[in-house]
């Protein structure tokens, strides 16, 4: 019997469950490992690790001696110009809108106005200054480096291209025999009326409840009885009538 529990307690004993205790290394925490204390070998002298040999300058910055230059360094093709028209969606429009006037949805609602990148000066910038201007920020812009692969970059930039010769487009930059439709006709096509890509209006608000009406207790939170009868919307109008008073 105890010949048996003992075979069965052996084994078990080199069995701990250490898992919770891994000899592992933790970025930022010291190790008695190394006679330096730290959890890595420092990189050796000369050496480039694995994925990290950013040899092609330009292809990392859009500058060559500093200066932005106007060229892409890979090939443009339509998958390209797919590529930069989706990142451009995702990442751009949101400030730029679609079509790069610098008037998306955040700008609308108050952000500082985003560059019109299809004004003559935004324009006349070199490819090179666009791959810049996303990987550290412009102004008010913040830079996407985190979020956008160099790659991806200069899809972006190529299709800002795009997008400068999409709005500034004559009859003759389309080939011979290539047939022209109007946006009306386009608009008519998927279904809305011709004068769907012209400006729109949007109705003036009207019946815009009042503060006092869109909190129901306010009434009974003012408590300010010095400031007579008309003090009644949240204390508001009676703060109006006093700062009136003062300018006398
Ligand atoms: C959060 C809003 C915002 C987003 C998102 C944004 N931008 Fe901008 N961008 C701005 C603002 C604001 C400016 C103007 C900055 C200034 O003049 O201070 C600007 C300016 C620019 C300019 C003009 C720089 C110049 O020379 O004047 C370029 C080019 C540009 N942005 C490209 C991009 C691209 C490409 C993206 C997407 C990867 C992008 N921006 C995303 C806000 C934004």
């Amino acid at each position: 019997m105890a010949t048996a529990a003992l075979a069965v307690l052996i084994p078990l004993a080199g069995c701990r469950q250490d898992m919770q205790n891994e000899p592992k290394m933790i970025p930022q925490r010291g190790s008695k490992f190394f006679a330096s204390g730290r959890s890595v070998r420092p990189q050796v002298l000369g050496t480039v690790a694995r994925g990290q040999l950013d040899a092609d300058t330009y292809f990392y910055t859009g500058l060559i001696d500093e200066k932005a230059q106007d060229a892409m360094p890979y090939p443009v093709n339509m998958t390209v110009l797919r590529r930069g028209q989706e990142r451009f969606d995702i990442y751009c429009t949101p400030c730029h809108s679609r079509v790069g006037n610098g008037r998306g949805m955040i700008v609308e609602r108050g952000y500082k106005p985003a560059g019109d990148l299809l004004s003559s000066r935004i324009l006349k910038e070199p490819l090179g200054h666009y791959f810049d201007v996303i990987s550290h920020g412009y102004g008010a812009m913040p830079d996407y480096a985190a979020q956008i692969t160099p790659q991806d970059r200069w899809a972006i930039a190529a299709y800002i291209r795009a997008l400068q010769l999409s709005q500034n487009a004559t009859l003759q930059d389309v080939p011979a025999g290539v047939n022209i439709q109007t946006l009306a006709e386009v608009s008519q096509q998927m279904g809305y009326a011709p004068s769907f890509p012209q400006g729109w209006t949007i109705p003036a608000l009207t019946n815009v409840p009042s503060a006092g009406d869109m909190i129901p207790n306010a009434k009974l939170t003012n408590t300010n009885q010095q400031a007579g009868p008309e003090a009644t919307n949240h204390g508001v109008a009676g703060k109006q009538s006093r700062a009136k008073g003062t300018k006398k």
